[in-house]
């Protein structure tokens, strides 16, 4: 074994030159966890070990026995709304100061890396972990996700963006492959990340258990080098998710660096016997290893960041707000909502009073206090508050009817007796967690009955909504007012209660569609697929993509979201250039209180070449507008934002033609619409006697050559090809080493193969 020289300071030296320095041995302890949350130390190299623990919403650092199901317990930290109710803020402002303040905890733990945030896509309502992503939309989840990161790593804390990749669903999630078409993958599932990966040049990125295409995501140089780092840039390093890796030499081979956790040494020494073998390069152990290094200095340097202490009590006020922005206001008949606080209320559902505020897993946090609303909502009312639980969390299974009834029957009198009712309805904890799928979409029966006798009661009943993956609401048309609260952290009892009282103006959206059946999901026939693979079947085709392509009816749509105020969108104004699409739009808060509207900008290019989605969100922003007042807003959509995945080429295109902007306040309530034109990229496909006659028609180099040539030759009477009804598109399918037998098309074998030279010179 040997060592050189120890640097006196890591932080002053290369990476490349610090591991230059040290054993085969040491770099092989490098790259693979030496616990459960710390990376290994070098002590004649001066090299720290470093901590690195679960995010996304909060810090769970475990000071005792350590586990990553959430078995645990761990410190006291703050919870944060979780990505469901924090992404529904579409608040990248807000969704940054949270990051920070779990930067700032972090800090005050000596934890150099935040192993968050998530940012799947939820492809399917039944994902057991759908509360720990953004949304069903690519642009929401990279925007949201490269905000966290912004606030993470602002206080010198690395962010670890997961799971990298297409980890979409739990069932069999450490084997089953997600098998994706090309454009899907890009467009739909990877199309986030690599916006939060170029934003923010996150210190990790967290690679997935699940195969891709048939390749574990841990061991996909496709993915993790060649799409991670040589197209996207990403200079960080890449870690497995926990007992995530199955071949250690494979996985860093295919640009792995650090494998978590500790495996007791088997890692090790696979590494140092395929270095003997011969079958994993010194090279690429060295690059690993190097980055693992650069991670310790970043964090070195991070921890001379100045920052101040952290207070319990501004991280729970900072909890409120983000879960007061959170909540969707789904309906609001006859303004129901806010409440009269002289008013008396029946507090009704168990929730009110043992919230649901954290979804299971490794992402479940200790935090420092927890509000109930039923606290909240009697501090916050001048009238009588009478409260009953109207159903039980813990043994529903054994629904003794008589008990339910008797817990129903007290709601129902308390109901009656109130000027208004609000039920606390949701998914019970054990419904959905990491690590299983949910089976249905249902929220438990005794709850909807209980719903039903209540709203019979007292038609003045309000339903607020407790869970993590999508709900069906088959009581929506009834109940005249739905405040859709998610998972809202430690602070969503007081924050309801701000809603609720309207002492803050709900402004959130839905970042995915609530369907009026799970049968009329996107993945539905495709979930969670079987013997270790899923077939992305739906294709690009996910969340509102799919339900407004079919014309589903849904039960709230993509975007939606009410406020207690109103506002109004007019003057859209569009411009394109090379830069992409210049908005502007001005809004007008119309109501009688101050809000927050989203405003929200689609573009749809009907007539495409390609298929595609009638719409998608391609920007989107928050304004806070004082009672009458107006502000234009612009909002950029970038060129590439505009671009489709094109197979053929294998890289990004733009189509050019007439695209259509709609600016609203949901992905179904589009207020303002117009077109722009759009240059296209100029695409020029090598042909092959494969290639149609029509490819070459629109090939830019071959087009203008084929178009004269046909024209002369192919006359029907006193039409040529291009004015004869029918002809060409009859010809168009022809494949050009075909053609030429055709003698009527002018094209024979000697110029076909000219035209296809053409096409694959440079
Ligand atoms: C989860 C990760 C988490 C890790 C460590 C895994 O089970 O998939 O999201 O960061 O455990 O707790």
């Amino acid at each position: 074994m040997t060592t050189s020289s120890t640097p006196t300071d890591l932080r002053a030296g290369t990476a490349a030159d610090v591991v230059a320095g040290l054993t085969l041995e040491q770099k092989a302890d490098l790259v693979v966890g030496a616990t459960f949350w710390t990376t290994a130390a070098v002590d004649e190299a001066g090299i720290p070990a470093i901590m690195v623990t679960d995010g996304p919403h909060g810090l769970r650092k475990q000071a005792g026995a350590a586990d990553h199901l959430g078995l645990e317990n761990s410190v006291p930290a703050t919870c944060f709304p979780p990505a469901v109710a924090l992404g529904s803020s579409f608040d990248t402002e807000l969704a940054e100061r949270v990051g920070a303040a779990i930067g700032l905890e972090a800090r005050a733990e000596d934890v150099s890396v935040v192993l968050g945030p998530g940012m799947n896509i939820k492809r399917s309502p039944l994902c057991g972990r759908n509360f720990e992503y953004f949304s069903e939309d690519p642009l929401v989840s990279g925007e949201l996700a490269a905000a966290v990161t912004r606030g993470i790593q602002s206080r010198g804390v690395g962010a670890s963006l997961k799971h990298f990749a297409a980890n979409n669903q739990e069932h069999d999630r450490m084997r089953t492959s997600s098998d994706i078409d090309p454009r899907p993958l890009r467009e739909i599932y990877l199309r986030g990340f690599e916006r939060a990966v170029k934003a923010t040049q996150p210190w990790t990125i967290m690679s997935s258990y699940n195969k891709i295409n048939g390749t574990y995501a841990s061991q996909d140089p496709w993915l993790l080098t060649e799409v991670l780092r040589d197209q996207w840039g990403f200079e960080g390093l890449v870690v497995s998710d926990w007992f995530g890796v199955a071949d250690r030499p494979a996985a860093l081979r295919a640009g792995l660096d650090l494998e978590m956790p500790t495996n007791g040494g088997v890692s090790q020494e696979r590494v140092l016997s395929a270095v003997g073998a011969g079958e994993l390069a010194e090279d690429t152990l060295n690059a690993c290893a190097a980055r693992v290094v650069e991670l310790v200095q970043k964090s070195l340097r991070g921890a001379e960041t100045e920052v101040e202490a952290w207070d319990p009590e501004v991280h729970h006020g900072l909890a409120r707000e983000a879960a007061a922005r959170s909540a969707v206001l789904l309906k609001n008949d006859d303004a129901l909502l806010p409440l009269n606080p002289r008013n008396s209320v029946a507090v009704i559902g168990e929730f009110a009073r043992t919230p649901r505020y954290q979804g299971a897993g490794s992402s479940q946090i200790s935090p420092t206090r927890v509000d109930d609303a039923l606290t909240a909502l009697t501090e916050a009312s001048s009238g009588e508050v009478r409260f009953s639980p109207g159903f039980r969390l813990e043994g529903v299974e054994e629904t003794a009817g008589a008990q339910d009834a008797e817990l129903r029957a007290e709601a129902v009198q308390a109901a009656r007796d109130a000027d208004v009712a609000v039920i606390f309805l949701g998914l019970p904890a054990a419904a959905e967690s990491e690590g299983f799928d949910r089976e249905h979409i249902d929220l438990p029966a005794e709850q909807l009955a209980l719903v039903d006798a209540v709203l019979e009661a007292n038609p003045r009943t309000v339903v607020v909504l407790s869970h993590g993956g999508v709900v069906a609401l088959p009581f929506a048309e009834e109940v005249p007012a739905i405040l859709e609260g998610w998972l809202l952290g430690q602070a969503g009892g007081s924050a309801t209660a701000d809603l609720l009282y309207g002492t803050a103006n709900p402004s959130g959206r839905l970042t995915e569609t609530i369907p009026v059946r799970l049968a009329d999901s996107p993945a539905y026939l495709d979930f969670p697929g079987e013997h270790g693979h899923v077939r992305y079947g739906e294709g690009i085709f996910v969340g509102y993509r799919w339900y407004d392509a079919r014309q589903l009816e849904v039960a709230f749509p993509f975007g939606h979201g009410l406020s207690y105020t109103s506002f109004a969108h007019s003057a859209l104004q569009v411009s394109s250039d090379d830069a992409g699409l210049h908005l502007q739009v001005t809004v007008t808060n119309t109501g009688d209180r101050p809000g927050r509207e989203i405003v929200q900008a689609y573009v749809g290019r009907p007539g495409s070449a390609v298929a595609r989605a009638p719409r998608e969100l391609k920007a989107f922003a928050a304004v806070a507008l004082d009672a009458g007042e107006s502000h234009t807003v612009e909002l950029t959509v970038a060129r590439e934002d505009l671009a489709h995945w094109d197979v053929r080429l294998d890289d990004w295109v733009v189509e050019g033609g007439e695209h259509v902007v709609a600016v609203g306040a949901s992905s179904r309530d589009l207020r303002q619409e117009t077109t722009v034109e759009v240059s296209g990229d100029e695409v020029a496909v090598p042909l092959s006697t494969e290639s149609t006659l029509g490819d070459a028609l629109t090939h830019p180099v071959t087009g203008p050559l084929i178009h004269d040539s046909l024209q002369q030759a192919v006359q029907v009477g006193e039409d040529d090809v291009f004015s004869a009804e029918g002809l060409l598109r009859m010809l168009e399918s022809f494949p050009l080493g075909r053609i030429s037998g055709f003698a009527g098309a002018g094209l024979d074998r000697e110029k076909v193969a000219q035209l296809i030279a053409m096409t694959q010179q440079g």
